[in-house]
Order: structure tokens, then sequence, then C-alpha cells
């Protein structure tokens, strides 16, 4: 997704763009440009593809200036190109800007623009709010901004700088992030916290429809109409290791590698004196003795933890649950009401689609819990209650420390309400609470196991198609293993309920064929280890997950990956990790960018 960065102080503001948007490039994009003010007029350098093709151009131009935005664009309305990149202008050049969202309406405001005399040069939604600002500008480039963003419709985060005006650039938000870094004698601005950590740790949240002014000894927030908004600053505790590759090859491993100390955080951070403690979610036994149903809606990886969720509260708390594809459910007109308990899931807080779905969910009067990793995201702020991941920053496009954090608030959540519910002993809570909090010693452990998985890898990274199969938590937690070897190896690949098989995919296995079959749990091991014959004898290559002391499988696969024993229903924690380092080492055997797949974004904040 597009990232935004912005500068103004006294330093060259070129080396600090270019700073910004490194950090920013786990969003996903396929050109970038800066715009420099040199105190006279705005110069311009934009490249389609990498940074590095930017880097490169701007070598030989002149970019100084102590006033700069940049941008990376990953392209929604017109093909990656140079001249579709950002900044955009208005047709003298002297109005620069950066956006991230959709102009929804943009081909109603170009043709009236065009009625008017504008000329466009590009095919972007964004080259109109640049011509719009430019229709209202008459000094004031605030209130310019302030008339741009009552004529448009969709959803952006703007930068905007103007020959006239040296010392400022005016910044605005709508369904896409915005974060102001303020600093002693400049101030800096981003759409993720990583792109200013190195500079400041002070920030301000721009929130829908305000407007920011930004000088470098000052910034001045507005509202949509025109009043003054007084804004909290808020400390950033992330440290800058934490978003750095910190010795690993990939963003992606280092991120796998940290998820025994992200469980830990999760944990600490809910667990008090052997009891969950989510009082600040406020759920009562009386709410959920009058809850029809949970949702939990999300995507992508999210929505695969929304599966498990949905198999182990439905399992732990008796009340139906269904686990929703945003992107479906909000334009299905779903049926909620005030006794719906919504869990939204994300890991960004952004992707446009769960927002949408949240915003809905509200409207309709349900209660919305949000999970979700990054702290002041939009899905933070606005859901009635957020439970955080703590996994710290994830900058690898492939979700991997985020999803297994969202497990465990899944499993807290589940626990609390049988709890409240009364369906569960306090034996078995007991037990359980104590089975989760071995969890990140056991994931430890997988780790420490790689070599297997790394040698599975070898042997198949030639395939061209790749079989999951599993029962309950397995199917749930092979979806997300094939998701995980597609988006980063291009491996075509499918995930199956293993009992379905033979109801029509058994047909595509044939001799060599990979297929990896979890077999976690204990209730379904007979009957998996069936399906896995069903394969075996059609001649697939069986890569099976089991847990350890089920020795007898390795008589029916080619190579077994064993975790270690845990309560049943925590088996999706420990069993993902070897799909995830899987899916990392054919990847990486495939020569494949492991962080930033093709075609995909960190953040997908356009539907
Ligand atoms: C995960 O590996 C994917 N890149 C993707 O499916 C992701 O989980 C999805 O886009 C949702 O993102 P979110 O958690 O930030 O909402």
């Amino acid at each position: 997704m597009c990232g935004i960065i912005g500068y103004i102080g006294d330093k060259p503001a070129l080396p600090i763009l270019i700073d910004g948007l490194k950090k920013l490039e786990y969003r996903g994009y396929d050109s970038a440009g800066v715009a420099v003010h040199n105190g006279k007029q705005i110069n311009i350098n934009k490249a389609k593809g990498r940074l590095t093709v930017l880097e490169e151009r701007i070598k030989h131009s002149q970019l100084n200036g102590t006033l700069g935005i940049g941008h990376t664009r990953w392209a929604t309305h017109g093909e990656p190109s140079d001249i579709n990149s950002h900044p955009h202008t208005n047709q003298l050049g002297d109005i620069a800007v950066v956006h991230n969202g959709i102009i929804e309406n943009y081909m109603r405001l170009k043709s009236w623009l065009q009625r008017e005399g504008y000329e466009f040069t590009s095919d972007t939604d964004t080259e109109v709010v640049a011509h719009i600002i430019n229709y209202y500008y008459n000094g004031d480039l605030v209130e310019a901004v302030r008339n741009t963003l009552d004529r448009i419709e969709g959803s952006y985060a703007l930068a905007v700088i103007a020959k006239n005006h040296p010392e400022c650039m005016v910044v605005a938000r709508k369904d896409s992030p915005l974060v102001i870094g303020l600093g002693e004698g400049e101030n800096f601005i981003a759409s993720d916290i990583p792109a200013l950590l190195r500079y400041t740790r002070k920030v301000y949240f721009l929130e829908d429809k305000e407007i920011a002014l930004i000088c470098k000894d000052g910034v001045n927030i507005i509202n949509q109409y025109g009043e003054e908004v007084k804004k909290e600053v808020f400390e950033v505790t992330w440290d800058v290791e934490a978003a750095e590759k910190g010795g690993y090859q990939h963003f992606m491993l280092k991120e796998i590698h940290e998820e025994p100390k992200a469980l830990r955080d999760t944990l600490t951070s809910r667990i008090r004196e052997g009891r969950i403690e989510l009082s600040d979610i406020g759920i009562t036994r009386e709410q959920l003795e009058k809850v029809g149903k949970i949702l939990i809606v999300a995507c992508g990886t999210a929505y695969h933890a929304g599966i498990v969720g949905k198999y182990v509260i439905e399992k732990l708390v008796r009340i139906p649950v269904d686990a929703e594809i945003a992107s479906e459910f909000r334009y299905r007109d779903p049926i909620i009401n005030e006794n719906n308990i919504v869990i939204i899931i994300s890991q960004s807080g952004e992707t446009a689609d769960t927002l949408a779905a949240m915003r809905l969910c509200k409207e309709k009067g349900a209660k919305v819990i949000a999970i979700t990793n990054v702290v002041g995201s939009t899905l933070a702020r606005e859901a009635d209650h957020v439970l955080y991941t703590w996994a710290g920053p994830e900058i690898a496009v492939a979700s991997t420390k985020a999803y297994i954090t969202q497990l465990l608030c899944l499993y807290l959540m589940a626990l609390d309400f049988a709890d409240k519910m009364g369906r569960i002993s306090q034996e078995e809570y007991r037990q359980m609470i104590e089975e989760m909090q071995k969890l990140p010693e056991l994931a430890q452990k997988v780790l420490d196991n790689k070599q297997i998985i790394q040698k599975c890898a070898d042997e198949t990274f030639n395939a061209n198609s790749i079989f999951y199969i599993g029962r309950g938590l397995d199917y749930a937690v092979a979806v997300e293993g094939s998701l995980k070897l597609k988006e980063i190896s291009y491996i075509h690949s499918e995930a199956y309920a293993a009992g379905e098989l033979k109801h029509g995919t058994i047909a595509l296995i044939e001799d060599g064929t990979p297929v990896v079959a979890l077999a976690t749990q204990k209730n379904l091991f007979e009957k998996t280890l069936s399906n896995i014959k069903e394969v075996k004898a059609r001649g697939a290559f069986v890569i099976a997950v089991a847990v350890e002391g089920h020795a007898e499988i390795e008589m029916e696969v080619n190579r077994v990956i064993y975790i270690p024993p845990t309560h049943n229903m925590l088996a999706p924690i420990l069993m993902v990790i070897p799909l995830q380092l899987y899916a990392y080492y054919v990847a990486v055997a495939k020569g494949c960018d492991v962080d930033k797949p093709r075609n995909l974004a960190k953040s997908v904040t356009v539907e």
C-alpha cells in the first residue's frame, strides 16, 4: 500500500525522505517519488520500480531544501509508471501532492476540472487533488486543502507543499493512516511509525477529517469545520532495533524467531496471578447469555486466525460463532443486532474491508472487540474495545508472529467467556492457563528443530502444486499454511479438509505430489491417518506434522515434523510454526523475494 513521508526543519530533507521511504517499503509499492522545496521552487523526481531506481536518478538532480514530501505508490488507478508516480502537481508545478487511498469521485471531478480548462498528465485519481487545491488557492493553503476535501469522496492520507509556502506543509486524512512525528525545530509525517523512530518517539495520530499545518516549530490541527483540535502527544515505546532485521536474512525469518517472545508478551499483558484479565473488554455473563451469535470478521491470515477462533470459542463457550471474510461480509447485508459480539481481527488495524465491516457492525449496534497489533491504528481507535497482540512491528508481508498472537488472544477470550458462563471447571481453567504459559518455551523447541523442516523444503521446492490436509483444528491451520506457501513461493497450493478429499480433489494427487498432512488432533488422529494412506496410495510425498509420541505415523509417511505435546486445543499455535518455516525455506530455495512477494502489499488500505 502507498507510503507517505514528509520533513520540515533545518536539515536537508532528501536523505530523511529516502530513509523514511525505505522504512515504509514493507507496505508494498511499485514506484516512488519525492518533492523538495528549495526555498524558491519545488523540484520533483519520481520513478517506476524500486527505491534504488529513484536513488539512482536523484544522483543527477538538484533536490536541495529542508522541506519535502515523499511517496511509495501501489498502483490503483493507472498502471505503475513514472508519470503515474507521486508526487502530482498542478499545471504550473507549484503545488505538489502525495496521496494514499482512493478518490472515488475522481472521474466526475476530472470532467469538471477539464471543463474549467485544467489539463491532466497522469491516469491517477490523485492528480485531481492538486488541481482542485490550485482552483481554491488564494494565498491560504490550509483553506484551499479544506475546500478541496469538501469535494472529494473516498479515502485519503494527503501531504501537500506549495511554492508560496516554503516553511510549511499541509496534511489531512480520512480512512488512511497518517502520523505526525514531533521533533525539536523539525517535524515529520509518515504513514507508519517505523519511518519516524530514528528521529522521534513523540507523535500525534491524525484522525479522520483532520487537517494539520506543519511548520518546523509547530503543528496546528483543525477539524473539517476549521475548529482547532488539541491532541495528546503519544510516546512510542518500540525500540528501533525491533523494526530492523537484526541479523536474519529476512524479516520473515526474524519474525518467526520472535514468536516465543511475542507469545510471552501477549500472555503477560493479560494473565495476572493465574487469571485472565479482560475487565476492560467489559463483557459480562448477562451479556454473554443474551448473545445469539459471535461473529469474527477479518481478511487473509487474520481471517484464518478467526477460523481457529470459531472452533475454539464454540467448543469452550458453546455459543455459535461465524468466521467471515470482511470483503464478503460487508456487502451481503448481514444479520447483526445489538446482542451480537463481533471480533474484528487485523494485524495492521488499517485494512479497508475490515474497517468497513467494523463500522457496519457498530452502526447495527453490535459490540465490537478489535484484536490488532498496531497501537493507535484506526481499528484500535474506532472499536468499542481492543485486545492488543504484542507481536511488535511486523515488517514482512507474510504475517507470522501476528497470526499466532491473534490465536492467543482468541484463546484468552474464549477461556474468559467460558469461565464467565460457568462452562468449564476451575480445574480445567487452571490447567489451560498453565498450558498456555508453557507455549513460549514449546514454540522455541519447534524453532530449535528447524533442520528437518528445511530438509522437507529442499526436497519439495520444485513442485508445481502442494496440498495441505487436516481435520478439525488441523484443517483450520492447514488453510493458513497453504496461504503462506502460495504468497511467498508462488507455488499453487490448496488446503483441504482431509475427509473431503475423496469428493474430488484426490484426482489431482499423482506420483510425487507433496501433501502436508496435519495430524495433531488426538480425537481425529486415526481418521486423518486413513486419509494419509489414501493420498500415499496415489503416490503422494507426504510430510506429516504430528505430536511427539505418535511414532506410528512414521510408517505411513515420507517425513514427520514433530511438535511438543500441549493441550489439544492449543496445538494450532505450535503446528503453524513448521508451516511458516516450510513456506519460508521453499521460497528461499526458489530464490523468491520473501519479504516483498510480487503483487502483494503489507497493508491493504483500499478495497
Ligand atoms: C498475510 O500473510 C497476508 N499478507 C494477508 O493475508 C493479511 O493477513 C491480510 O491482508 C490482512 O491484513 P491485516 O491483518 O493487517 O488486516
